[in-house]
């Protein structure tokens, strides 16, 4: 018996990194045993910060081959673009009737795009919340995971439909708070958090080299100059990750850190290996996939279609709610 419906979705950023997995794709994964689940490529939401749409196309397929690979099954969940669904820039024209200008302005979220993009503050980004309020009431979404910086729009998403449920007929769902715990993955920096604009990231698809390259070259204690120095495994970004990867070994390895026992690279040699076994499966499976000519693409229409299916009739409850003729 499913426990409801959860919706989420994902800018198109391409191949995924170690931070998107632990942070969001494996949740996404888990949660198919309990939930009927929708997860969504939001090219639209793309396009408000994007200037050349170029990658649009590549980084969306990219995406889509990491998530079927490491386990989200088209079989038991829709997998979609959001573009293909016409019907939510429909919804997203009807809701912002009912959305205060003030709202809009006075969100983080803006503000922070405003700064980062002054030259690009587009009609789009304002009404960024709307389209992502319509993405969840036009599923019927109860549940949506996300991350804790989505939380003010999660809470705006829910106060539009609020206004419209009392406005007009209550046929849209008020969502359910459900934070995901997302552990905070950090870039092999070891002080940002990992991400592909910072360029300090691995990919889960990464080559077993290119896994071995880059863990290497991660930032652990930086109080640690010399291999006799005893380390802090509370401080090394190797050793956080130690948790997720070595688990059975963790207490053995931060004992003999601290005793200056282990060093840095043997420790980064233990942490590779594992990693790239931990991923072994996954590469294999995206290889798979890859190697079937079409079969992205067709993920994508059967879902679209299926998305279309419940989208259409939401639509046709709002509008007549709305006594649109
Ligand atoms: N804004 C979200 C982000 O940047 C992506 C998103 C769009 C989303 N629509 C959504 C997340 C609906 C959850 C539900 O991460």
């Amino acid at each position: 018996m499913l426990r409801g419906r959860v919706f989420s979705g994902a800018r198109p950023t391409g191949k995924q990194h170690l931070g998107n997995y632990l942070g969001a794709i494996q949740n996404y994964v888990a949660l198919q045993a309990d939930y009927q689940c929708i997860y969504c490529v939001v090219d639209l939401h793309a396009l408000t910060t994007l200037a050349d749409t170029g990658q649009l196309r590549e980084n969306t397929k990219e995406m889509v081959l990491d998530w079927l690979a490491a386990g989200i099954d088209p079989e038991k969940s829709i997998v979609f673009v959001q573009s293909h669904v016409p019907q939510v820039a429909e919804l997203h024209v009807l809701l912002s009737m009912v959305t205060p200008m003030g709202w809009l302005t006075r969100l983080p979220t803006f503000k922070e795009k405003v700064r980062q993009q002054p030259d690009n503050v587009n009609y789009g980004l304002l009404g960024y919340p709307v389209l992502q309020t319509a993405d969840i009431a036009l599923y019927k979404a109860d549940t949506v995971p996300v991350g804790e910086d989505q939380l003010p729009h999660l809470e705006f998403a829910r106060e539009i439909v609020r206004r419209f449920n009392y406005y007009f007929e209550p046929v849209l769902v008020e969502r359910q708070a459900k934070l995901t715990q997302v552990p905070r993955v950090m870039g092999i920096d070891g002080v940002n958090k990992m991400s592909k604009s910072l360029n300090n990231h691995i990919e889960i698809s990464a080559s077993p080299e290119e896994i071995k390259r880059l863990v290497m070259k991660m930032v652990t204690d930086p109080q640690r100059r010399y291999r006799t120095d005893p380390g802090r495994p509370e401080v090394c970004n190797v050793y956080s990750l130690h948790k997720i990867y070595t688990a059975d070994r963790l207490e053995e390895i931060g004992q003999r850190c601290r005793a200056a026992q282990i060093g840095c690279v043997e420790d980064k040699h233990i942490f590779a290996k594992r990693l790239i076994d931990a991923l072994a499966p996954f590469r294999e499976r995206r290889a798979a996939f890859a190697a079937r000519p079409g079969y992205v693409e067709e993920v994508l229409e059967d879902s679209a279609r299926r998305a279309r299916a419940i989208a259409q009739e939401t639509l046709g409850q709002v509008k007549e709610a709305m006594k649109l003729v």
